[in-house]
């Protein structure tokens, strides 16, 4: 199983998004022992390394309710007619098949279900448009809500984890 780590953070390799993308690969590996992981920079190889990737996990920060400019240039650039997608007389088809993606979705307010939270909807979207409809999300939130709204989001995020990532 191949693995495609994206990190979008904003504060390097200690932000809370991309530490729970490491986990959740550490956790996948540890389930496949045969998985290789790794971890890429935003370059011009960006369609090729999804379509080596089995699984996509996406470290994604929110930033003023959206996700990061980072993240939203690489999917512009990764959605392109006739290469990951086409257009049919029946609408658009994805043409990445077999992929999961795993979002690890780190924010600093509560946003989960409410119109705020504009990033699950975005990225399900962009995602299912490509092909990859199986996506889930870990999602650690209220991690600026003071000390008990990190240690609750980080160990939420940590237990879903543990449970087990199912790919
Ligand atoms: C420029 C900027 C914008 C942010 N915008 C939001 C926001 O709209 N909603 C929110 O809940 N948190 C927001 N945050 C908080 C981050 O989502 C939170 O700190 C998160 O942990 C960042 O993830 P990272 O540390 O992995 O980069 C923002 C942080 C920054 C620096």
């Amino acid at each position: 199983m191949n693995i495609l780590q994206i990190n979008s953070r904003q504060r390097g390799e200690n932000a809370p998004s991309t530490r729970i993308a490491h986990a959740v690969v550490a956790r996948l590996r540890a389930e496949q022992p045969r998985a290789q992981a790794a971890r890429v920079s935003l370059d011009d190889a960006l369609i090729g390394e999804i379509q080596w990737a089995d699984v996509l996990v996406l470290g994604v920060p929110m930033c003023n309710f959206g996700v990061p400019a980072q993240l939203k240039n690489w999917i512009d650039a990764v959605v392109r007619a006739g290469v990951t997608f086409r257009y049919t007389e029946r609408g658009p088809q994805g043409l990445l098949k077999g992929k999961q993606a795993v979002v690890a979705q780190a924010s600093g307010g509560r946003h989960r279900d409410s119109p705020a939270d504009t990033i699950t909807p975005h990225l399900k979207t962009a995602l299912a448009f490509v092909g990859i409809d199986a996506v889930q999300f870990v999602d650690p939130e209220g991690l600026a809500m003071g000390l008990d709204g990190e240690k609750n989001g980080r160990g939420g995020a940590r237990a879903q984890i543990a449970q087990g990532i199912v790919v």
